[in-house]
């Protein structure tokens, strides 16, 4: 394999240092506990036959969550045999004891599963798909919603969650840009860490606490054209800069697994790939936990041309991976790998002791049933907290994108509002992709949120409007569970003319439309990201009417939204919100909650200018306002983003005035402060995230026209004035140049403070070292 330079100066560089926050390993042992864990393990290893540790590597499936054409049989003896170390996709007390008392019972050595489960935005309770809630820029909800997720998902028996998913994505056609936390690897990575403490909680030997797992390592956001499970080929500077921050800082915060991605990293599979596995994640980062494959990833490495099962599944040993998800290459092959000396034991030792470490470090070796306890099922989970939880984030998820004549919120009494669209009076859209635990049928629909907000205070005329698709042939690629989308009995004509009807019998249109669950997540990839053409149509004739027209949107994923920024009157982006969904969005139409979202992901005019993102480089002829020819930009369109990163109104007007640096000549460590005045200058009282981005335009490399360094979320009373500063030092201006070294260089910066990525209030000044 190739042999890559990587520098001294980039090991081990922390996500603390990268990033400039503080960052805690929630799970760190003591050197006491350590040798203890070592101690235990060493000596179960010495008892267990080679069949029995590559067992330990073998991860199955228990069926509840498919996503590949394989699956596992004959699980229950294979747990008596010793050739299993985990389940996923199984879950309740009653299965999970009935398994975990077979592996302790029933198995030679005693030895606990492991059970995971993709609970990525919830276990039972849904909270709203990971890119809204990074919409919230609140770290503090975003890890309360993972501490109530693994409460809940360990209620039911579970000790392991493949979540956080922390790819960077820059391109909105791809499916799974909804299961992350968007495209700036600084809020991606206060995020990833942030969920991972929640998850794991203070200590993973509590009966609450779940691992993480970090997902998909590495780049699996950057698929080319978006398509998923695509090959990614990137410069080392994207990856180091762009991409890896965030695996970075949900490991530094104590993440005791990792899942290696589908993709290729520099031409090699990550499942097989031993910079990535081994000399990057083990070597420089300091990675003590284990890694596992993705849903048959190793066998797929044969697809990627390198050769039979046997072949990479040495190969995968050999690179560091430790647990084989489904595909069962491991279990298969190793055995015969050692015997012909392909693999060493070293290696099949190293990857056993890893998995035993982590059922060590879950407390599963003291008590296997630790959280097996059918109170707590009954209890902890849907519970009102919960709910109520799940609401104020999807509340604070939302992002308002235009309010025009301030149309919202909307009055609590008196008129009569038309309440239109295929996602109106509809629970199964509410949740969102990965909701294995999720029952919609418990979710609230927009229609019963609004009619417990206003009772028979306002009239509501509901027209369904039309069908999410009317395309058949899409709508059987997003039927992959029964019922997911379906025609409606009338015609798509009679469904419009219901919505322009009842419409035409109200003061004001709320449409409620987007995409539905199945039309983002994973293998849902879209080449037209605009909403669709049954709902345009109905959107088209509505408008006719000339009335003032709310949409609610649904969405996985930036949609194009450029006719309905033109024709609507206000908008109000929803993303998928959850359980609690209907209940949130009419508090925040009818003014209960005053929206405080935040665009995490660059929203495109037109999908022909994906890849756009507000971190890019400046090129050699950046376009400005001037004469348009020989510049870098389009014939047929603007280069600018129909909204940018860090964007999103509020019912109320934040101005940002008077940014005072403290200095605007440094030189060394010195600390510099940035400080902004921030007045609430409408007529409610509200939250705004006030952001601050540096450039770096004399560098020794080209760095991006800007950064995200920091954010702070303020409240604001009417007519209230607060000031906000921000403590800068070089840390904040560092990064990796062409030999991979983490570091800053003198010159000027711009430091901009502002409301998003656009419109900032900025200065400059000359640091030198
Ligand atoms: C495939 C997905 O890529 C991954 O995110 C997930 O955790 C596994 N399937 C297991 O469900």
């Amino acid at each position: 394999m190739k042999k890559i330079f990587t520098p001294k100066s980039a090991i081990c560089i922390s996500a603390a240092l990268l990033f400039g926050f503080k960052s805690v390993n929630v799970n760190a042992q003591t050197t006491a506990e350590t040798a203890k864990m070592n101690a235990f393990v060493s000596g179960l290893m010495k008892k267990m036959t080679i069949d029995e540790k590559i067992g330990q590597l073998n991860l199955v499936t228990g069926g509840m969550a498919i996503t590949g054409s394989v699956t596992n049989s004959g699980i229950g003896d294979g747990v008596k045999n010793g050739s299993i170390g985990g389940i996923f996709g199984l879950y309740g007390t009653a299965e999970v004891r009935k398994m975990q008392e077979a592996a302790v019972k029933g198995s030679r050595l005693h030895i606990p599963l492991i059970f995971g489960l993709d609970v990525i935005h919830g276990h039972r309770t849904i909270f709203p798909i990971p890119l809204g809630m990074s919409a919230t820029w609140d770290l503090d909800l975003i890890k309360q919603s993972a501490r109530i997720a693994a409460k809940e998902a360990t209620a039911e028996g579970l000790n392991w969650v493949f979540s956080p998913m922390v790819d960077i994505a820059r391109d909105a056609r791809w499916g799974r840009i909804s299961e992350g936390s968007g495209e700036d690897p600084y809020l991606g990575g206060r995020i990833a860490a942030a969920m991972v403490r929640g998850y794991q909680g203070t200590s993973l030997k509590n009966a609450d606490a779940v691992m993480a797992c970090v997902k998909h390592f590495a780049l699996y956001g950057g698929a080319e054209a978006g398509r998923e499970y695509n090959t990614v080929d990137m410069s080392r500077l994207a990856m180091y800069n762009y991409y890896l921050p965030p695996y970075k800082a949900a490991l530094d915060a104590g993440a005791g697994s990792i899942m290696s991605s589908f993709n290729t990293v520099d031409g090699v599979p990550s499942t097989v790939n031993k910079w990535l596995l081994t000399d990057l994640l083990r070597k420089q980062w300091g990675f003590k936990g284990f890694v596992v494959s993705d849903y048959t990833s190793l066998n797929e490495v044969t697809n990627h041309g390198l050769g039979d099962l046997q072949t990479v599944s040495a190969r995968a040993i050999n690179a560091g991976l430790d647990m084989d998800m489904v595909g069962e290459g491991y279990l298969k092959t190793l055995k015969k790998s050692l015997q012909e000396k392909k693999v060493t034991i070293a290696d099949i030792d190293r990857a056993c002791r890893l998995v035993l470490e982590a059922k060590y470090k879950l407390g599963l070796f003291d008590n296997p049933y630790k959280s097996l306890d059918p109170v707590r099922e009954k209890n902890d989970i849907m519970n009102e907290a919960n709910r109520t939880a799940a609401r104020v984030t999807a509340e604070h998820s939302f992002v308002l994108l235009k309010n025009d004549a301030q149309t919202l919120p909307l009055k609590k009494a008196g008129g009569s509002i038309a309440l239109v669209g295929p996602l109106a009076n509809n629970k199964r859209d509410m949740l969102g992709t990965w909701v294995i635990g999720g029952e919609w049928e418990k979710s609230v629909s927009v229609m019963e949120g609004i009619q417990r907000v206003v009772g028979d205070k306002v009239k509501i005329n509901y027209a369904k409007g039309s069908n999410i698709t009317d395309d058949t042939t899409f709508m059987k690629r997003l039927n992959f569970g029964p019922g997911m989308v379906s025609l409606d009995k009338k015609s798509p004509k009679d469904m419009i003319d219901d919505a322009v009807d009842a419409a035409k019998r109200s003061d004001i249109i709320v449409a409620v439309v987007g995409e539905s669950q199945s039309m983002s997540g994973e293998s849902s990839s879209r080449s037209d990201i605009g909403i669709p053409e049954s709902q345009q149509k109905m959107l088209k004739e509505l408008a006719k009417l000339g009335k003032p027209m709310v949409l609610v949107v649904f969405n996985g994923r930036p949609l194009t939204l450029q006719w309905e920024n033109d024709n609507a009157t206000a908008i109000l982006d929803v993303w998928a919100p959850g359980t609690e969904a209907g209940n949130a969005i009419a508090n925040v139409l009818f003014g209960n909650y005053n929206p405080s979202g935040k665009l995490t992901t660059t929203f495109p005019r037109s999908v022909g200018q994906i890849p756009l993102y507000y971190n890019h480089l400046n090129t050699g002829r950046p376009y400005t306002d001037g004469p348009t020819k020989f510049k870098s930009n389009y014939l047929d369109i603007d280069n600018s983003p129909l909204y940018p990163f860090g964007y999103g109104l509020s019912y109320s007007k934040f101005e940002y005035s008077n940014l005072k640096l403290s200095k605007t000549n440094l030189k060394g460590n010195e600390t510099l402060t940035a400080t902004v005045t921030v007045t609430n200058k409408g007529q409610y009282a509200g939250e705004e995230t006030v952001q601050l981005y540096i450039g770096d335009p004399e560098a020794s490399i080209s760095r991006p026209v800007k950064e995200l360094k920091d954010f702070k979320k303020l409240s604001l009373q009417v007519g209230e004035k607060k000031e906000v500063t921000f403590a800068i030092t070089p840390d904040k201006l560092k990064f990796f140049n062409s030999d991979l070294k983490y570091d800053w260089e003198p010159g000027k910066f711009v430091i901009e403070v502002g409301t998003n990525s656009d419109i900032t209030e900025k200065a400059s000044v000359k640091w030198l070292k």
